[in-house]
Parts: structure tokens; sequence; C-alpha cells
């Protein structure tokens, strides 16, 4: 076993990217925080006191940084349409690169970067941490077990009471910003490659969005199986809703306050000639989800970590997560041609 310590250079420290912080500083035999990147100070404060940094650590661009203070990664953790540029200037400086979602808001910028990081030798995942959440592990092993005989049909539907627009990124916003999420956490389950789309991606007559907060689409797999996905983040109440119907059996998932919200899973075994088939009920709580979200972190990083030193496949890679964002480009094209999309 090799015991490098990576050094990292985070860039958008003032939200998400404290988590990213917390996670580093749990796996002190695998990474050290050097420099932090933002463009407003306040900013900085609480990334110093995860980091234990000092004001010399912290810089006002990534050119700077990557100028003062030798790193081996760079986290990129500002809103989702600076990533891009962000990971072209640390894979051209010879860095692996963690990046949040949306990876980019632009199929074509993640193909490109996908390339330009194995041109380079070096790693890059993008921090997918959605599918990790429970119960979605549970039933993607349930389903690549057929313990439920085959899979047929996913059904998820999640509206989101965001109350405000996203205050950062492109539009459309639902897509880049959360079906980013919630698609790959569908890809995670199938496990098959998507080969046909449709999408709407739209602003309701009701909605004061900017930009599209809601999106529909259906997505084929071979076998066939089927996944629709009805979803938004400007709805006037949180729920979510998923199904996956097998051979042998329906899943069901359902919430209905917030994202950490107390959920109740259904496993309804088929019950042939029976109207009023009878289900198994396991709820599960907030905290069950919640409090892994710090494990969720450590785990991405140590992935990461195993990845970028020992060369294992990570499921988050950059290239893993090119299905996502060739569906998500997908939606908006069929959306905008009113077309189907073959992949
Ligand atoms: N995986 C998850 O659970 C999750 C949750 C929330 C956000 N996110 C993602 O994390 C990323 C950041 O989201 P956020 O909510 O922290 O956003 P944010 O708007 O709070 O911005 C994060 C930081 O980036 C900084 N920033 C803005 N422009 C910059 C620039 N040009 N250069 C350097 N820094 C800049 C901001 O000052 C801020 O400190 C987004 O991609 C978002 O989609 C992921």
């Amino acid at each position: 076993m090799t015991d490098q310590v990576l050094r990292v250079i985070s860039v958008g420290v003032g939200g998400r990217a404290r988590s990213h912080l917390n996670a580093l500083a749990a796996l002190p035999e695998k990474f050290q925080s050097v420099g932090l990147v933002d463009v407003v100070e306040p900013a900085f404060h609480v990334a110093r006191q995860i980091t234990g940094l000092t004001d010399a650590a912290c810089f006002g661009s990534l050119t700077e940084a990557l100028a003062a203070i030798e790193c081996d990664v760079v986290g990129v953790f500002t809103p989702g349409h600076l990533h891009t540029s962000y990971m072209e200037e640390a894979i051209a400086a010879g860095k692996h690169v963690v990046v949040e979602k949306p990876f980019t808001c632009d199929l074509a910028e993640a193909e490109r970067v996908v390339d330009l990081a194995d041109a380079r030798g070096v790693k890059l995942v993008v921090t997918q941490n959605d599918r990790l959440f429970h119960p979605y592990p549970w039933l993607r092993e349930a389903i690549a077990q057929r313990r439920y005989g085959a899979l047929g049909a996913i059904t998820m539907v999640h509206h989101n009471a965001r109350g405000v627009p996203f205050n950062n990124g492109e539009p459309p916003m639902h897509l880049w910003h959360q079906a980013s999420h919630q698609v790959d956490t569908l890809l995670s389950m199938v496990q098959l490659p998507p080969r046909r789309v449709r999408g709407v991606n739209v602003t309701p007559q009701h909605s004061a969005w900017h930009a599209e907060p809601h999106v529909c689409a259906i997505i084929e797999f071979d076998g066939p199986v089927v996944v629709s996905y009805t979803a938004t983040s400007d709805a006037q109440a949180y729920e979510m809703y998923v199904r996956v119907e097998c051979a042998q059996a329906a899943l069901t998932v359902h919430g209905t306050s917030t994202n950490s919200t107390d959920c109740i899973l259904r496993v309804t075994p088929r019950q042939p000639g029976n109207r009023y088939p009878r289900a198994e009920v396991f709820p599960f709580g907030a905290s069950e989800r919640h409090i892994h979200w710090a494990e969720i972190e450590r785990s991405m990083w140590t992935a990461f970590w195993d990845h970028a030193v020992l060369g294992a496949d990570d499921e988050c890679s950059g290239r893993n997560n090119l299905p996502t964002m060739r569906v998500l480009d997908a939606i908006l094209r069929s959306s905008q041609e009113g077309s189907v999309i073959d992949l």
C-alpha cells in the first residue's frame, strides 16, 4: 500500500465546498488542503477554520494559487457554468480534478475535458453523491442481483419546493442543477446504456423563473427497460416518488417533506389474481439519509484517492459521467426539436 497524501487546492470555497473541506480534514492520511480560491473575501472565513489554512494560502484566482503552491488535485466547487474553464486550467497544469455536479453545462465541453484529462494522464471525478443516498444503493443492488426478477420500468417523480431560482449558472435551471443528479441516479440503478430519449424542458405558465425549472423525460434501454422522469425545482410542495417495477415485485419509495425527508420504502411482491396486493413497508428516517452525508463525502474522496493513486475505476469518473451528460443533452435537443433522440 502506498501512503501518498494528495495535496488539494479548492476553488469556490464559500458554499458546498465546505462539505468537501470537512471530508478532506477527516482523511489526513490521504489528503491535505493546501490552498483556497474564491472571488469574495467572506467565502474564506469558514474555509480557513475548517482547513486551518492562513491568509497566505488564500487566492483570488486559480492561476495565482497554482503559481504559489504545489498541489496534486484541484477541487472545483464553483457554480456549474464556471466548472469547465477551471477544469481545463487544472488539467493543463497536470493536476487531477474533483468537480461538483453538474460536470459541465454542455455535453461537448464534458467530452472535451474527459479527453484532455486522458491525454494529460490525470484523473477526473464528478461528485455525484445523490446516487449514494439510501435507498438508491439498495435498489441498485436489488436490480443488479435480479432479487425481484428482471427490471421492467422505473418511474421517478421529484418535486422540489425550492422557493427561489438557482442564483447561479446557466439556464435551463432544473436540467443542469438537479436533473444532473437524478438522471445520474436513474442510470446508476438501471446499469444499462441509454438508447433513446424523449424530453420536455419547460417553464410552466405559473412559474416566474427566468429559466426552465421543469423537466419530463422518457429514457429507453435495451430489454426493453423504460424510465420515466418528471421533476421540477419550482414546485409548491416537496414530494418524491420512485417506483421500480420488476417481474416479481414493485419497489416504491415515497417522501413528502424536504430532500432529507422521512421516506417509506414498500416492497409489494407479485400476487397474481389479488386486486389489492399486500406490501411489506419499511419506513426510514431523515436521520438515516441525513447522517450519511459526511460518510458519503468521505467515501467519494476515498474512491477518488483509489482512482488517482491506485488506478482503481471510479463509478463517478468523468468518463463514467458522460452517459448522464448525453441523456441531459438529448432531453434538451428533444425538447427543442420536438424529436426522439437516439443515443
Ligand atoms: N452534490 C451536492 O449535494 C451539491 C449541493 C449543493 C451544490 N452543489 C454544487 O456545488 C457547486 C457550488 O454550489 P454552491 O451552492 O456552493 O454555489 P455558490 O453560489 O454558493 O458558490 C460557491 C462559491 O463559489 C464562489 N465563486 C463564484 N464565482 C467564482 C469564480 N469565478 N471563481 C472562484 N470562485 C467563485 C462563490 O463566491 C462561492 O463562495 C455547484 O456546482 C452546485 O451545483 C452540489
